[in-house]
């Protein structure tokens, strides 16, 4: 499969600036599926899916998109599975991936990784994409 290496070569992509959501809106230990538009007007736009993955004070942002099939990791959020601040796994074939860094390090794309997308949190929580 011909995987796009940065997240704003995927199509649908935000752009820098975007608000992906609050530290206090995503527990400690969660991952969180979580879905922005490029325009302001959803109803204009196609849907870009993240996944915010908290640890601490820190939220770290992926494409939800799997390396092995370029599918998102699960189809809603109850059946997204992780084990907090360790790993989340796709839930079509199972590719695990680390919580640290979106490499998966078992499955059917060992090696591959969950494409980051870079984020910054102001003063008041507000995460957006750097
Ligand atoms: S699509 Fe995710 S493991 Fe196959």
């Amino acid at each position: 499969m011909n995987t796009p290496s940065a997240w704003h070569e995927l199509p649908n992509a935000p752009p820098a600036g975007t608000v992906l959501g609050w530290v206090d809106r995503v527990e400690d230990g969660q991952a969180l599926m979580h879905t922005v538009y490029r325009e302001a007007d959803s109803a204009q736009s196609q849907p870009f899916g993240v996944l915010l993955l908290r640890s601490g004070t820190q939220v770290k942002a992926f494409a939800n998109r799997c390396a092995h099939f370029g599918v998102p990791l699960a189809a809603r959020q109850e059946l997204l599975k992780f084990q907090p601040h360790i790993s989340i796994t796709c839930n079509v074939h199972y590719a695990r991936y680390r919580w640290s860094d979106g490499v998966c390090d078992r499955g059917d794309c060992e090696g591959e990784s969950l494409i980051p997308i870079p984020v910054a949190q102001d003063a008041n929580g507000c995460i957006r994409i750097a």
